[in-house]
């Protein structure tokens, strides 16, 4: 108790919640004279309720500095939202602290709005005004809704690639974006870099700072955010590859790593465009949460990551994954994926659901993959496959509590997979409890080629589709009735704004598990 207030008011205090901080604003007069804009990390909005959602910008006229360029003053920005996008009929205004503690970050809860409807915002600070965002608010809580179209998106390293995905995605007049994981890359690697970090891995809170303002300064990721809302969780690179809780993969000292994490998540939040009860509490950062889509949808976004237990099957002394065959400890019923409480969380928040699908929005791939074609079966820890009592108990509860029409998204692997989930992969009278597809990268590499995934068919009956050569994104439409999946797949991400095809549509039908191909 006595942590989640102080949480609460270290979050309300740091954040500048307007009521709290205007005042010492006002008294410290800060309207700086920017000699050029501070907009460069664009706007963004995310987290929509029928009544709101969250606004948010960073002040940083030079964005690879750390620091952002700004002197270490409060300052104070100014935000509108209106119903026309020449920011004409402005229904709400405020006022925000940009501080120095949260890098001149704002998180604005705008409150007061109408369901279902498009709203335009943008921010001015010291004379300067910023790009003008679009965002929409989720329908009323029990409103009939018809349709949803959202897609979603997964691992961008910076290096690999343009991130035309987010250009193509414009087309779709998406109401949502949902983002699976690794947004930014700590790591510098792959072939044929189109750009470069520049900096090495980030191991302070300035570093990661850096790294996530140059992930921002993307124009087609800019005008994604700035196009609607997005709602979010993470995978590792956020932190780095591979961790587990409080242990990287190279096993660092405990305390160091989670000091590292703790600038991690707090640069995290800072540049997305976080609800306030997320704030970070040292290395402690409760993203998961839930979203509704008036009857229609509700997204249980899940963290992997932060709870779960270390990876089993990794030689004394290391952290991280591996690939095992024949490793008892995978199959120790204490290993969790994630966490007690987010587990009773999540399964009660499927319990409660009246929507017509729940779409559980999560890191990896959930389904079983034996990697080793013939007999024998080989798995890779990271995922799911390193923690199949967990998985297990998850999919034996859907199967028993039958929350109406689940739906698991992925990213994480840069591949597309289109899944059946049962509670017992090898058996194949297993019931299909629901339906799983996780979309490739939007940049990030994959060494794999077709025909050693269609190699996997055979061990891997419960796989519906699989494809690791294409970047891109997985657009959805959601009606009562049906939902539709098209895998997107640039036909380059090396050339700038690359054409995109549809690979493959799925179809999933309300009240019946599985996905055909249409
Ligand atoms: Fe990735």
């Amino acid at each position: 108790m006595t942590l989640s207030r102080r949480r609460l008011l270290t979050g309300a205090l740091a954040l500048g919640a307007t009521q709290i901080a205007v005042p010492i604003v006002r008294r410290a007069g800060a309207q700086p004279k920017f000699s050029r804009s501070p907009f460069t990390l664009g706007v963004a909005s995310g987290y929509p309720l029928s009544t709101g959602v969250v606004l948010w910008t960073r002040l940083a006229p030079t964005p690879l500095q750390p620091g952002g360029g700004m002197s270490p003053e409060v300052v104070t920005v100014e935000w509108e939202v209106a119903t026309d996008e020449r920011m004409g009929q402005v229904v709400q205004r405020g006022s925000a602290a940009a501080t120095p503690d949260w890098a001149h970050s704002v998180h604005v809860e705008v409150e007061g709005l109408e369901p279902a409807r498009w709203y335009w915002y943008r921010f001015r600070a010291g004379g300067e005004v910023s790009a003008v965002g679009r965002t929409r608010t989720a329908p009323a809580v029990n409103a009939a809704v018809d349709r949803l179209r959202f897609a979603f998106a997964s691992c961008q390293q910076y290096e690999q690639g343009y991130y035309g995905a987010y250009h193509r995605m414009l087309a779709h007049d998406l109401d949502l974006v949902v983002f699976l994981g690794d947004y930014i890359y700590e790591s510098s690697w792959g072939r044929d870099h189109v750009r470069k970090h520049g900096a090495p891995e980030p191991h302070t809170l300035d570093d990661y700072r850096v790294r996530h303002a140059l992930y921002k300064t993307d124009p087609d990721l800019q005008a994604a955010h700035a196009a609607c809302p997005w709602i979010f969780t993470w995978d590792d690179h956020e932190v780095s590859n591979d961790y587990a809780d409080d242990r990287s993969e190279q096993n660092h000292p405990r305390e160091w790593y989670l000091q590292r994490r703790a600038g991690a998540y707090k640069a995290y939040f800072e540049h997305m465009p976080l609800r306030r009860q997320m704030v970070p509490l040292g290395p402690h950062m409760r993203l998961y949460h839930r979203v509704a889509f008036g009857n229609l949808a509700q997204f249980h976004l899940i963290d992997d990551r932060q709870y779960r237990s270390h990876q089993p099957c990794v030689a004394p002394g290391r952290g991280g994954s591996a690939v095992v065959e024949d490793c008892a400890e995978r199959l120790d019923p204490r290993l969790t994926m994630l966490g007690d409480v987010q587990e009773k969380w999540l399964e009660t928040g499927l319990d409660r659901s009246r929507a017509r699908w729940n779409v559980i929005a999560q890191q990896t791939l959930m389904a079983q993959l034996d990697r080793k074609p013939g007999p024998g079966q080989r798995f890779w820890t990271d995922g799911w496959d390193g923690y199949p009592v967990a998985r297990r108990r998850l999919l034996d509860y859907l199967g028993n509590r039958k929350p109406t029409n689940p739906v698991v998204i992925g990213g994480d692997v840069h591949m597309f997979w289109v899944t059946d989930l049962k509670p017992d992969f090898d058996d194949t009278a297993s019931p299909v409890v629901a339906t799983e597809v996780v979309g490739t990268s939007i940049t990030s590499q994959n060494g794999r080629k077709q025909e050693d995934v269609d190699a996997l068919q055979v061990d891997n009956p419960h796989v519906r589709f699989g494809s690791p050569t294409k970047r891109g994104y997985v657009r959805m439409e959601v009606t009562p009735q049906r939902l539709r999946a098209d895998l997107r797949a640039m036909r380059s991400v090396t050339q700038p704004r690359a054409e995109c095809d549809t690979l493959a549509t799925f179809v999933v039908e309300d009240g019946r598990p599985g996905a055909a191909r249409a």
